[in-house]
């Protein structure tokens, strides 16, 4: 009744943006990430008969009773799913920078899936595990495989063909993803809201669907020919579209801030020097950068002489999720 597990984060490179439906936390569209190595969640869940509640450590410490109402709201599925009704112990350790734009619920409810499952003597497979990570965070569902990953939306009401699916191995394309931090705020506006703000008013949001496939095809070809210039472009583009589409809501809002900007603006100058470099950004202020490793280090003091740069991390594509002894 006992098991740990390990999952990490990724960095959406086509966005998911928008919900079909928020229950079953099905997408409006499809999205392709990187799993990254450098930031994780490590979990250990054990089912417990004589608890008459879920207990649920963070970092060491018990989370506040909202916290606390998500992870049961969410362990329920998994209960209902296995069909048991023994509460739990959690005991999750985040190795990621939180509320910065950096998605720890990705890893987290990840590593919560796959370690509550394995726990409860359940052997699923990446596609089932997938499923579930999805019904506590949509980008969840795309942190159970490594490397290159496309979340596909799927047609059906139940969400029983919305998973995701490796396209390429953490080991078979090296590229580099810098994590630009440039401050530590919890964000305003919440993904959940903000994406769900967007699709409710914002006549852009039309926009977006219309493209949004067409560039998970153009990524998908980039990475099958290993055409970095193409996938950073469609990146790029991809993370400014959805943007966009926020300053169209009502009322309107926008995740960047001044240092964002000038992140972005020294990345196209970079360009004009004849590095190859592309940013894309999630929902919150912080850039992550793609470049090739070969430029790593000159895009890396290039950031970081900015007066707006806190930190850089370096990130390669990570692996999918992997069990620990207990
Ligand atoms: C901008 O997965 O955090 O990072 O499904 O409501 O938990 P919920 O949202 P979440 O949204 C991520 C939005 C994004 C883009 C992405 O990761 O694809």
């Amino acid at each position: 009744m006992k098991a740990v597990a390990q999952a990490h984060t990724n960095i959406a490179l086509i966005k998911y943006w928008g919900k079909r439906d928020e229950a079953l936390f099905l997408p409006m569209n499809s999205s392709l990430s990187i799993t990254l190595d450098r930031f994780y969640t490590t979990t250990g869940v054990q089912f417990c008969k004589d608890l008459s509640k879920d207990i649920f450590m963070l970092n060491g410490e018990l989370v506040n009773e909202q916290e606390l109402a998500k992870m049961t709201r969410f362990l329920d599925i998994i209960r209902n799913y296995a069909g048991v009704q023994e509460h739990a112990i959690i005991n999750s350790t985040n190795k990621v920078p939180t509320a910065a734009g950096f998605a720890s619920s990705a890893s987290g409810y990840a590593a919560v899936a796959a370690a509550s499952t394995k726990a409860l003597g359940l052997e699923l497979g990446g596609k089932e595990l997938s499923m579930l990570a999805r019904r506590g965070s949509g980008s969840a569902t795309r942190s159970i495989f490594g490397g290159y990953v496309e979340w596909q939306k799927g047609e059906r009401e139940d969400g029983s063909d919305s998973y995701a699916k490796q396209i390429l191995g953490e080991k078979e394309w090296g590229l580099t993803i810098l994590s630009v931090l440039l401050e530590s705020k919890c964000k305003k506006v919440s993904s959940r809201e903000g994406m769900k703000r967007t699709v409710e008013t914002s006549p852009f949001y039309s926009g977006w669907l219309d493209t949004v496939e067409h560039d998970i095809y153009s990524a998908k070809e980039a990475i099958r020919n290993h055409d970095f210039d193409q996938l950073g472009k469609v990146s790029e583009a991809n993370a400014l579209k959805m943007h966009a589409t926020m300053l169209g809501a009502t009322p309107p809002f926008t995740y960047w801030q001044s240092g964002t900007l000038a992140v972005m603006e020294r990345i196209q100058e970079l360009r004009e020097e004849g590095i190859s470099a592309y940013f894309t950004i999630d929902a919150g202020p912080n850039v992550k950068v793609l470049c090739m490793p070969n430029d790593e280090e000159r895009v890396r003091a290039a950031l970081l002489h900015m007066s707006e740069v806190e930190d850089i991390y370096s990130c390669h594509p990570g692996p999918g999720i992997t069990y620990l002894p207990e």
